[in-house]
């Protein structure tokens, strides 16, 4: 397993969220994290890429333990989490806020392979490199919020809503490169509002309701479930 989490607990101060949370992901696998709004989806991820502190449960990447590391330490293990709010450098260019991706890359050649990866997969990044991501539009900020989380290089990423805001023309631009990264081998765990694309597009889930796994499967499954379609799909 590339991934394994196992009875987490977690929350914010006092307040718990999660409760005893257990996932695992494989190398390659597209999975997905779906819930209702306040379920503790973005808990989940903030809690893998290490910017919570679970209160129990354990954590293992690539068979070793990351429980309770901090985020920088996680990431240069080899997980990019995008978050919903992004995180943008508004008063730096496209290009800067790309470049600060790839800090866990020391490298300047691999630095400047991993920019025209990105340039290739999101054209519209590469013509407005120097544009300040302040002034970019709500879907050019999710395109290049992604595309930074892709510039280390990372072997599992973690996206929280990539969708959320977006005209569906952009939409699917966002699920088409999520695409083209699954094809270069990236294992992904999304979280999306999106559930019916979502899974079509993954190839299993988690069902999160009030910070506990309901249920768990793979997505053509899921899609069929009657909970699923009830709470999701309103049918
Ligand atoms: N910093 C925080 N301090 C206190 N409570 C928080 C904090 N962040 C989130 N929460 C609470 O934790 C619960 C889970 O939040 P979380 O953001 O994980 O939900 P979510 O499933 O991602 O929801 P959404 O679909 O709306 O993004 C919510 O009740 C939320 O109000
Ligand atoms: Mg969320």
């Amino acid at each position: 397993m590339l991934l394994e989490v196992k009875k987490i607990d977690a929350g914010y101060g006092f307040l718990q969220i999660l409760r005893k949370v257990s996932l695992e992901i494989d190398k390659g696998e597209y999975v997905c994290l779906v819930g209702p709004n306040g379920a503790g989806k973005s808990t989940t991820l903030k809690t893998i890429a290490g910017l919570i502190k679970p209160m129990a449960g354990e954590i293992l990447f690539e068979g070793h333990p990351i429980t309770g590391l901090p985020g920088n330490k996680v990431a240069r293990r080899g997980i990019s989490y995008v978050s919903e709010e992004m995180n943008l450098f508004v008063n730096m260019t496209v290009q800067e806020n790309l470049y600060m991706g790839a800090y866990t890359v020391r490298d300047k050649k691999l630095q400047k392979e991993r920019l025209d990866f990105v340039y290739n997969l999101f054209p519209r990044l590469a013509e407005r490199r120097g544009q300040l991501a302040g002034t970019m539009s709500g879907g050019e900020r999710k395109m290049l919020a992604i595309g930074r989380g892709m510039m280390s290089s990372p072997t599992l990423m973690l996206v929280d809503e990539p969708s959320f805001g977006l005209a569906p023309q952009l939409t699917e631009t966002v699920f088409d490169s999520l695409e083209i990264l699954r094809n270069s081998g990236v294992t992904i765990m999304l979280v999306e509002q999106n559930v019916t694309k979502t899974l079509e597009v993954t190839d299993r889930g988690y069902v999160l309701e009030n910070g506990r796994i309901q249920l768990a499967g793979k997505s053509s499954d899921l899609a069929s479930d009657p909970h699923v379609r009830k709470v999701f799909l309103g049918v």
